[in-house]
Parts: C-alpha cells; sequence; structure tokens
C-alpha cells in the first residue's frame, strides 16, 4: 500500500532539494555583474566609518531584486570584515507592511530582546540608533517591496530613516536600499527624499532573456541533480518557456516541476515530456483574462497568485485571509465569506483557478484546495498590480 511513499526522497535525480527553493541565495549570480558593479559604486565610500549609502532598486518580477540584495549584502559583510561591522536587516514590507512592525522587526534584529510593544517610532529610532553606536555597528538596511509600506504609511518612515543622524555628533548609523517593483513610486518621492537619496542612485534590473533563463536554471541543475540527468536541451527549453515573463522564478519553477515529475515517473533522467507537461500553466490562459474582472476578484486572484507563485496550493481559509490583507494593502473593505466564495467560484468558471477537495457548495469549516495549473501566478501577479495602481 505504501510503495509509492518509496519514491519521496528517492533521490533519482535530486542530491540536494536547496537550491530549487526560492530563498536559497547562490553564492554568485547569473549575469548580473555590472549590476552588482553599480550598487557596488553606490556603497563606494562604505568602509569610512562616518558614512552612509543609499540604493534603490527596481525591477519586475522576478528580476533578482531580492537576491541581488541578499548576495550584495553577504559580500560586503565579508570584504569589510575587519574593517567595518555590519549588521544586515533585510525586511520585506509585504510581511512587515506598516511603520510600525518594520521598526519592530529591525529592532529585534538588533536584539531579540526589544520589547514587543509601548515605544512611539521615534523612540524605536532612537533605540536602534544607540544599540548601533553601542556595538559600534553600521546597519544596512533593507526595504524589500517598499511600495507597499509606502502606499500604507506614505514616506515617514523613509524620511525619517534618511535623518536618523541629523544634529547628532555621529554619522553613519545607517545604509538604506530600497527595492520595488514599481518604478513609478520613484516619481512619488518628495524632493527632499530624493536628494537624501541621491538622484543617481537608482539601479533598475531588466527582466531575464531566454538565454539568462537558460543559465539560471542549469545553475540550479547543476548543484541540486546528480549529473546527466538533465540534459542542455531540456534548459534551453526551459528558457524558452519562461522568456515571455522574463521571470527567474518560473524557470526555476519549471525545473523543479519537471524533476518531480520525473522522480515520480521512477526515472533518472528528465525528459521533455516532463516539462511539456508545464506547457499548458504557462500559456492555456491569456492573461488579459483578468483585466476583466472586477475590483473584489482582482483582489483576491492577487492573493492567490501570491501564495501560489510561491506553493503548488492554498487552501481556502488562507486564500480569505490573504485577500483580506491584499484588501489592507488597497484600502478596500474586504466582502463577506459568502460573497468571496461565490468569487472563487467564479474564478474556477473562468479557468482562473482549479480546487479540489470537498463539493463544490462548501461553506465556511469545509476546505478546498486552490491550485492555478493553467496560468503562471509571478505573471498574472504582477498584471493584476499594475491594473489595480491605475
Ligand atoms: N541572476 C540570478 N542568478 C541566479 N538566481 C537568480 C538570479 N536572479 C534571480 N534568481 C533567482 O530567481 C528567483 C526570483 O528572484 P528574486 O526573488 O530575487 O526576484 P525579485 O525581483 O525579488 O521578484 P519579486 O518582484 O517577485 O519580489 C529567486 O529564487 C532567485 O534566487
Ligand atoms: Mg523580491
Amino acid at each position: 500500500m505504501t510503495g509509492y511513499l518509496n519514491r519521496i526522497g528517492a533521490g533519482k535525480i535530486l542530491i540536494n532539494k536547496e537550491p530549487l527553493s526560492f530563498d536559497w541565495t547562490p553564492d554568485s549570480l547569473v549575469g548580473r555583474d555590472n549590476e552588482l558593479g553599480e550598487i557596488a559604486s553606490m556603497f563606494s565610500h562604505i568602509e569610512n566609518h562616518n558614512s552612509s549609502c543609499r540604493a534603490v532598486i527596481t525591477g519586475p518580477v522576478g528580476s533578482g531584486k531580492t537576491v541581488l540584495t541578499s548576495r550584495f549584502g553577504e559580500d560586503l559583510v565579508k570584504y569589510l570584515d575587519g574593517k567595518r561591522k555590519i549588521v544586515l536587516a533585510h525586511v520585506n514590507c509585504r510581511n512587515h507592511p506598516s511603520t510600525s512592525q518594520v521598526l519592530q522587526r529591525i529592532a529585534l534584529i538588533l536584539d531579540s530582546g526589544h520589547p514587543e510593544r509601548g515605544l512611539s517610532s521615534g523612540e524605536i529610532i532612537q533605540s536602534i540608533r544607540r544599540n548601533l553606536l553601542s556595538h559600534n555597528s553600521h546597519l544596512i538596511l533593507v526595504l524589500d517591496e517598499v511600495d507597499i509600506l509606502v502606499r500604507r504609511d506614505n514616506f515617514d518612515l523613509i524620511y525619517k530613516l534618511l535623518r536618523i543622524d541629523e544634529s547628532q555628533e555621529r554619522q553613519g548609523s545607517l545604509s538604506l536600499i530600497l527595492v520595488s517593483q514599481d518604478s513609478m513610486l520613484l516619481k512619488l518621492f518628495e524632493p527632499a527624499i530624493i536628494s537624501r537619496l541621491g538622484a543617481s542612485n537608482i539601479l533598475e534590473l531588466k527582466p531575464y532573456t531566454q538565454k539568462g533563463l537558460t543559465e539560471i536554471a542549469k545553475q540550479r541543475a547543476d548543484i541540486a541533480c546528480r549529473s546527466g540527468s538533465i540534459n542542455e536541451k531540456i534548459l534551453e527549453k526551459i528558457g524558452m518557456m519562461a522568456a515571455d515573463s522574463g521571470d527567474a522564478r518560473l524557470a526555476i519553477e519549471l525545473l523543479e516541476a519537471s524533476i518531480r515529475r520525473a522522480e515520480s515517473a521512477g526515472r533518472g533522467e528528465v525528459l521533455i515530456g516532463d516539462l511539456e507537461q508545464s506547457i499548458t500553466r504557462v500559456t492555456s490562459i491569456e492573461p488579459s483574462q483578468v483585466d476583466g474582472l472586477s475590483k473584489d476578484q482582482k483582489l483576491i486572484m492577487l492573493g492567490l497568485c501570491r501564495r501560489l507563485k510561491k506553493e503548488s496550493e492554498i487552501n481556502t481559509g488562507d486564500a480569505e485571509k490573504l485577500y483580506r490583507l491584499v484588501c489592507e494593502e488597497y484600502e478596500t473593505k474586504p466582502k463577506s465569506y459568502t460573497t468571496f466564495w461565490k468569487h472563487l467560484k467564479f474564478l474556477e468558471n473562468q479557468g482562473l483557478i482549479e480546487t479540489r477537495g470537498g463539493k463544490s457548495n462548501i461553506g465556511r469549516g469545509r476546505t478546498q484546495h486552490i491550485t492555478m495549473n493553467n496560468v503562471a501566478p509571478a505573471n498574472l501577479a504582477s498584471r493584476i498590480e499594475i491594473d489595480l495602481q491605475r
């Protein structure tokens, strides 16, 4: 009965799963030497103990913004070893969308005993500064997906952080890297902020080309898989399939799905057919189909896409929670569960999502699992985000 379980971790192809996780940071990035060089030049004074640096990084979904800041941060810490003590804090504003949540997160990274509540943002900022001074450390703060924070709480926190050392004796407490998909965001910055960030400290990442995506898939395959289990043709096809979006996450996802299919068929080699099963997922629904949805349906889809670009399925309870979070982000009152449910069924009828488990007329309490097999969630998410910002 349980013989099928033997296939889990049989490892006919995979020897190391870790490189297929989206959060894994490779030792070297594929094709981003110039971009790393550009950030390095924005940080050219970082060795100087009184200096603070700034960078703004924008680029479409899966263009490597997050991994670029992680790679740069880790490399810099090593490079400055013995010269300047650096603390890295990478805060994703999607998970910490308000000023107080971001500050709380930074304070906790610096000091795990930081009191949870009861301090104003000004007080937390000064306590962060004191902590850095007392340890003679410099903070490199990455505010990832910063547009979410700005949309919710305006530029107040960024402004305060940029002025953290103003009228203080010692300078150089923190360097700031702002990351956003949305390059329009920069146009909203107030002149005072632009002048403090430095108008030339902006790096715009381009989407990956077919060749770049093939190389990204190859880098992962070389580390994750037995040699000879995935040939060049497969990797080239992955590049081709992900090229429309230019999204590295899609290339990695296609690689992972094809390995999974080959292994569960008991093979030690990935065949083109393993990959082709993903073609419907990449192409069979026109992304423009989401343009015709109502605002609530778009908000629901956005919540689903964000989770499904990282995981293969989501249950209805989580889907509703994500919908509420997205509503908060876009300052919209969420609809009742019944309405949410009706919209889900509509999306299913449109072929945008599939559900399994339970009957279709279920209410709260019975869980269904939602997947997106006909469409790449990452592409849809960015399309909906752009649409909602109009
Ligand atoms: N140049 C690269 N070399 C190797 N891996 C890369 C490269 N660029 C991106 N990746 C990988 O692709 C995936 C997506 O990249 P990342 O998360 O950095 O994109 P992003 O631009 O931050 O996307 P989003 O806008 O959705 O936040 C990650 O797993 C990342 O490690
Ligand atoms: Mg990112």
